[in-house]
């Protein structure tokens, strides 16, 4: 969470022309109450991109982006939340206040920054023992022999940790740095016998991996002689986690942005190479599989993610694993694979920068290629084709029908058949770990909630008619309405008159929060006037097949008394029956009258009976 309090941020949002934020960077021409231009983050030549001054938001209906002022500088400039909301303060000329920390707080901050400051220490005194000292000899010649420039390398903050024991521990305890700190760090390691540290890095060619900020928060450092592993990393701490890290991207960040497109490589020399060469949009998983958090990262800057790749098994086993998580991160995955080197640094150095911009050229949607892949496996005739869509479903189901239709086209399959096939697909239920007799109820299966077209013009009107609108909702019990406890919060905040910009960024589910965003920018539904009537209307889509469901329970209970001679029994459901036959009778005559002060009285005398 941000400390920024959020009666700030909101003052913030409403203080911002979100028209005027855009139009630095998008052209927009004014068309009834939004304006309408290109959209920035996807390619396209008939605008979609919507900014809707009234809710302050943006929508963009060819590639779903969308938000307010905040999440449009978070996705166009890769600010991150707070960075956003302070640049917009300070042109609205709002000042944050600072709140007051608790101690802990202040101690942790403290701690903190000792612990940057440490790294960055130790980053600076293994780059004046590389450039200053008679012992960076050796690594400033190996770094001539990789083809690295001294201005990359200065760039990228590489240095080199000299031979002794504790050379480093030394230094930063002369300068005051606490030992158990050093430690704690990842800089030095306990002796296993007695009592001290010694150096973590000792003699090797350190690469300093830095967060986006581009504080330094861990290292690798490369053997250059002797025997050992050929590389040593800090072990994870509190600040880096290699899931989440990708070296490089504190340097990428702009090229990402310009070229909308990350290349993902393996290693450091890699990354350094690639920039060196004017592929300033590389960038490295250290050492490790690309996770869901490293392409959540990613995705803030672009959509376009390459992966280099190689061509053995391991990469083809590493290709497959990350299409779906791309894929579900909402990423256009690419592959590629380099010809005739075994990666970007040597193809660079021994077949120079026109090599890797026709390599770039080769590269092949992920998806393409994995389908292809599997029909040469499976067969390309239809039963082969089954099979590779079956395999496919669990992990396309949830994306939008753009991609459905590129697997079916990439199958050969009519578009149709395969739509069917992931609106039947029942997902796998996880094993029932707590089963322990066998007449246990079977669990039903819950799917997560896909927008339904009467809830959606709900939200609709909440969202575009508040005043005409909100009063009837607070009229009916909530739990009627739908069973998705996030859909439910969101309808009642929204009742409750909060502004939808607002609401969006405390929205964790992704379902809800694109069907909100869609919802602000879209067209009319009902005009002011319709609007009550029209809440009505919908209301009773919504209600009115849970009414009949009661319905039939009730001629059940009366058939089955019937059955068994249970009179009293009979008359009580009997009874029920015709109430909710008189209900349904009112509400349709107030519905035909268009009255909806009787729509809700008729609606009242429903409820109650629950
Ligand atoms: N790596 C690691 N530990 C190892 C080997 C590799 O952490 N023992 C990680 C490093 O991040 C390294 C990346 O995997 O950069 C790729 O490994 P590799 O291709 O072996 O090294 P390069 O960085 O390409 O080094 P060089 O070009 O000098 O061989
Ligand atoms: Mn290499």
């Amino acid at each position: 969470m941000s400390r920024i309090p959020r009666p700030i941020v909101d003052q913030i949002r409403e203080a911002t022309d979100i028209v005027a934020v855009v139009s630095k960077h998008v052209r927009l021409e004014r068309k009834g109450n939004t304006w309408l231009g290109l959209c920035p983050f996807h390619q396209e030549r008939t605008p979609s991109f919507n900014v809707i001054p009234n809710k302050a938001m943006y929508y963009c209906f060819g590639c779903q982006a969308g938000g307010d002022c905040f999440r449009f500088l978070m996705q166009l400039e890769g600010l991150s939340f707070v960075e956003a909301v302070k640049e917009l303060a300070q042109a609205a000329g709002i000042v944050i206040p600072e709140r007051e920390l608790t101690p802990e707080e202040r101690k942790a901050l403290r701690q903190r920054a000792q612990w940057f400051d440490a790294m960055d220490e130790a980053a600076a005194f293994y780059e004046s023992v590389l450039w200053t000292r008679p012992e960076g000899e050796v690594a400033r010649k190996y770094l001539e022999k990789r083809g690295l420039s001294p201005e990359m390398a200065q760039k990228a903050r590489v240095g080199f940790a000299p031979s002794g024991w504790s050379t480093l521990f030394d230094q930063l305890r002369r300068m005051g740095f606490d030992a158990n700190l050093l430690h704690e760090v990842g800089l030095v390691r306990q002796r296993k016998e007695g009592q001290g540290y010694y150096d973590t890095f000792r003699d090797r060619l350190l690469f300093p991996i830095r967060d986006e900020k581009g504080r330094v928060i861990a290292f690798g450092g490369r053997i250059l002689e002797g025997d050992g592993p050929k590389y040593i990393n800090t072990p994870e701490t509190q600040f880096y986690q290699k899931s989440q890290v990708l070296y490089g991207l504190d340097l990428a960040r702009a090229g990402i942005q310009q070229k909308n497109r990350v290349l993902v490589v393996e290693g450091y020399f890699d990354v350094l190479s690639l920039h060196q060469a004017g592929f300033t949009e590389a960038v490295a998983s250290c050492g490790t599989a690309l996770t869901v958090e490293h392409l959540e990262k990613i995705r803030r800057f672009t959509e376009n993610v390459i992966v280099l790749l190689d061509a053995d098994a391991a990469g083809t086993r590493a290709a497959e694993k990350v299409l779906p998580l791309a894929l579900r991160a909402g990423l256009q995955p690419w592959r590629l694979q380099l010809p005739g080197a075994k990666d970007p640094d040597e193809l660079i150095r021994e077949h120079g920068v026109e090599a890797m911009e026709s390599a770039l050229q080769q590269k092949v949607p992920l998806l393409e290629w994995t389908i292809d892949r599997r029909l040469e496996s499976r067969g390309h005739n239809a039963v082969g084709r089954q099979k590779t869509l079956e395999e496919l479903i669990p992990d396309i189901r949830d994306l939008p029908a753009s991609v459905w239709s590129s697997v079916a086209s990439r199958l050969h399959m009519p578009e149709s058949s395969v739509v069917e096939q992931i609106r039947r697909y029942v997902p796998p239920q996880p094993p029932d770990e707590g089963a322990d007799n066998e007449w246990q109820e079977p669990i039903p299966v819950t799917h997560s909630w896909r927008p339904q077209r009467d809830v959606v013009h709900l939200i609709w009107l909440l969202v575009h008619h508040h005043a005409r609108v909100a009063d009837i909702l607070h009229r009916i019990d909530p739990t009627f309405l739908e069973d998705h406890a996030p859909v439910r919060s969101a309808i009642a905040r929204l009742a409750a008159g909060e502004p939808v910009a607002a609401l969006l960024p405390e929205i964790s589910d992704a379902e809800v929060a694109k069907t909100l965003k869609a919802v602000v920018a879209r067209a009319e539904l009902y005009t002011e006037e319709q609007a009550a009537v029209g809440m009505c209307e919908v209301l009773e889509r919504i209600l009115a097949p849970r009414r009949e469901l009661r319905l039939n329970e009730q001629l059940r209970r009366m058939e089955e008394a019937l059955r068994t001679g249970d009179l009293p029994a009979h008359r009580a459901a009997g009874q029920e029956k015709s109430q909710l036959m008189a209900v349904k009778k009112a509400i349709k005559a107030a519905l035909q009258k268009k009255d909806v002060v009787a729509y809700l009285a008729a609606l009242e005398a429903d409820v109650a009976q629950k």
